[in-house]
């Protein structure tokens, strides 16, 4: 089983400086070691690097959309040779923007995946609906073909087409979504579980209605998009959005538990980590390590432990 790691140290799809730094503060953090204590072949493939056009006027509210497009292009076809070389891939944002090119580029290799949302935010805005202008709220409207004619040729993006059905994707962990995005997740019927659903179902409960809308129809890959802000902020306090009642840390891992246990997992991108907005090096060195933790239980890290190849006691 072989594990490839891809950092995509952008910032650009939102106004704060830092969260380039993500891949780094992440692999400090053990990454590729504690993988590796998993018994998988890591292959890090570093991070890709980007360059920025000097001028990019904003189109409509939209800011800095070339870069943003330049950037999701050279991620997506990354993205789609490492899934296409057979590789588990795991995606090291960067801010959340960046899941245009990761979840684009796994379903050119992959067209039947579907897709869970585990964040804070929606980020389904359109340009028109966008209170921000910040690309990284709305990357799923880019996906969506349900969304096709509710979005403009923004310049950058013509190398993309949405690709996702409504029913393929399931949000879990939503507790602050702009007007225009409730708008559109109910107007399409998109399966959300906001933090009060996880109050009132409980996780377990979560995660099987989850599950069963996804896979039950048949099995297929799975693409987890982990925003690092799904988490309360006192677990993950240096991320550029933080929202008050997030996911405790075992809600959080019971998640990626799940999901390990389809044996379906084929990307998981772990996005927003901002190393420059922790108030001090521990809250940095927390969210990250909370981060590697993200990513080993859904490569299957375990709260039982494993026993690995030894079948006696000693
Ligand atoms: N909904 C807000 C916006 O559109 C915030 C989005 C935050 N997204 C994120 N990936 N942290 O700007
Ligand atoms: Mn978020
Ligand atoms: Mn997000
Ligand atoms: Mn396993």
């Amino acid at each position: 089983q072989s594990v490839a790691v891809l950092g995509a140290p952008f910032s650009r799809g939102q106004k704060r400086r830092g969260v380039e730094h993500g891949p780094k503060a992440i692999r400090d953090a053990g990454l590729v070691e504690r993988l590796s204590g998993l018994d998988y072949s890591v292959h890090d493939f570093g991070d890709l690097s980007f360059h920025f056009p000097e001028k990019d006027e904003p189109y409509m509210n939209v800011q800095r959309p070339r870069t943003v497009g330049a950037a999701n292009k050279k991620l997506c076809g990354a993205v789609s040779r490492v899934v296409g070389a057979g590789h588990t891939l795991v995606m090291l944002g960067g801010d959340h923007s960046m899941a245009i090119g990761s979840v684009g580029g796994h379903a050119q290799q992959c067209p039947d995946l579907c897709l869970i949302w585990v964040d804070a935010h929606a980020d389904i805005n359109t340009p028109m609906t966008s209170p921000s202008g910040n690309l990284h709220g709305q990357p799923v409207a880019f996906m969506l073909k349900e969304l096709q004619d509710k979005m403009p040729d923004i310049p950058g993006f013509s190398w993309t087409k949405p690709f996702l059905s409504s029913r393929d994707l399931v949000y879990i962990g939503l507790r602050d979504v702009d007007p225009g995005e409730h708008q559109i997740l109910k107007n399409l019927g998109i399966q959300y579980f906001t933090m009060r659903d996880i109050d009132r179902l409980g996780i377990q409960r979560v995660m099987e209605v989850t599950l069963d809308q996804l896979l039950s129809r048949k099995q297929r890959p799975i693409h987890l998009s982990y925003d690092i802000d799904a988490f309360d902020p006192s677990l993950a306090p240096a991320t550029g959005t933080p929202v008050n009642g997030g996911l405790t840390y075992r809600e959080g891992i019971y998640i990626t538990e799940e999901i390990h246990n389809t044996g379906l997992l084929s990307v998981i991108d772990l996005v927003e980590v901002n190393p420059t907005l922790g108030a001090n090096p521990e809250a940095v060195e927390s969210t990250a390590s909370l981060a590697v933790d993200v990513i080993a239980s859904s490569l299957g890290q375990t709260r039982e432990g494993a026993h690995g190849s030894i079948d006696e006691i000693p």
